[in-house]
């Protein structure tokens, strides 16, 4: 092997030069994307914020103008006055769920551990969680002849251990898309059934309506801020925030959560919670009596 003496070794400190070079100009196009995604993250922060107010916003004058009328005896019979009060019901049932939300953003955005959320875990019955939704969201379904029903296999499925109020919101979430996306007169079925080999219990939630967007875009529903035409379309109020709540919710508690379409054309959402996989992960209520 020959060697060229003329050829001079390379400077190592040109060398170095050339590598840090390199490295600032990476670090460079890092910071620059990181403050493209704060600016686009906040964007979405505003955008939510303003979205909510407006849609608080028609609730609570609906509750307003029906307060005026039945207090200035503007409403002619008893019957009218009983759906004034079923109307009044809806709406604040409707300023309630959107709120709940609200707070649940924020508070989801900082804590994604179990253990950092100051709400303790607690056995909570599905079946009763469940049929107390139903109760409540069922008056928003009355105008367009939508039933909501609980099957009644879920009476027999053991509590889980998990958050009540995020579990909460997890099914009124989705009941609440259920009744917003489905056709007239038809009818919601929430299911359930304990999965053994899992210890674990699947609840479902199945509505006939606008149609979820494509097998492969399904994911898509559960992305902060998406919503398709389809329900653009029927129901232009909405964050798009709703499964991404959902979504969160139940990872924290270590579950699944999924959608698909039947082969009937109903949409089911699906949901599976485990019934002690969270024990000692966080506080517990009611806390054991000491002895
Ligand atoms: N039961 C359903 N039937 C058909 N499409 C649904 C159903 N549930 C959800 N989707 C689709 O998933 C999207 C996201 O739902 P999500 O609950 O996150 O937002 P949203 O209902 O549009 O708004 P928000 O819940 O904030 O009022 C919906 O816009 C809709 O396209
Ligand atoms: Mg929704």
């Amino acid at each position: 092997m020959s060697t060229n003496p003329s050829a001079k070794a390379p400077d190592p400190l040109i060398e170095d030069v050339v590598v840090l070079k390199e490295t600032i100009a990476t670090l460079h196009a890092r910071i620059v994307s990181l403050e493209r995604s704060l600016e686009e993250t906040q964007r979405e922060r505003v955008e939510y914020l303003q979205n909510v107010a407006h849609q608080l916003v028609s609730p609570l004058n609906a509750i307003k103008w029906h307060i005026e009328n039945l207090t200035n005896n503007r409403i002619g019979s008893v019957d009218r006055a009983q759906k004034v009060l079923r109307s009044i019901y809806s709406q604040s049932t409707i300023a309630v769920h959107l709120a709940k939300n609200f707070a649940l953003m924020s508070n989801l955005e900082a804590d994604h551990e179990l253990g950092a959320l100051q709400e303790p875990l607690e056995p909570v019955q599905l079946c009763r969680l469940l049929v107390n939704l139903a109760d409540d969201f069922q008056p928003l379904g009355w105008d367009r002849g939508i039933q909501i029903t609980v099957e009644r296999n879920l009476d027999s499925t053991p509590d889980v251990l998990a958050i009540k109020p995020l579990i909460n919101q997890v099914f009124s979430n989705i009941i609440e898309n259920a009744i917003k996306y489905s056709s007239k007169n038809t009818t919601i079925m929430i299911d359930g059934k304990p999965l053994p080999k899992r210890e674990a219990i699947l609840i479902t939630i199945a509505n006939r309506g606008i149609p979820l967007p494509p097998t492969n875009k399904i994911p898509m529903i559960f992305a902060r801020g998406f919503r398709s035409d389809a329900a653009k379309n029927a129901y232009p109020a909405g964050t798009g925030f709703g499964l991404y709540i959902a979504k969160k919710i139940i990872e924290i508690h270590k579950g699944e959560i999924g959608a698909r379409t039947a082969s009937d054309g109903r949409t089911i959402v699906e949901i599976i919670l485990y019934i002690d996989k969270l024990r000692g992960m966080a506080q517990e209520w009611p806390k054991k009596q000491s002895s």
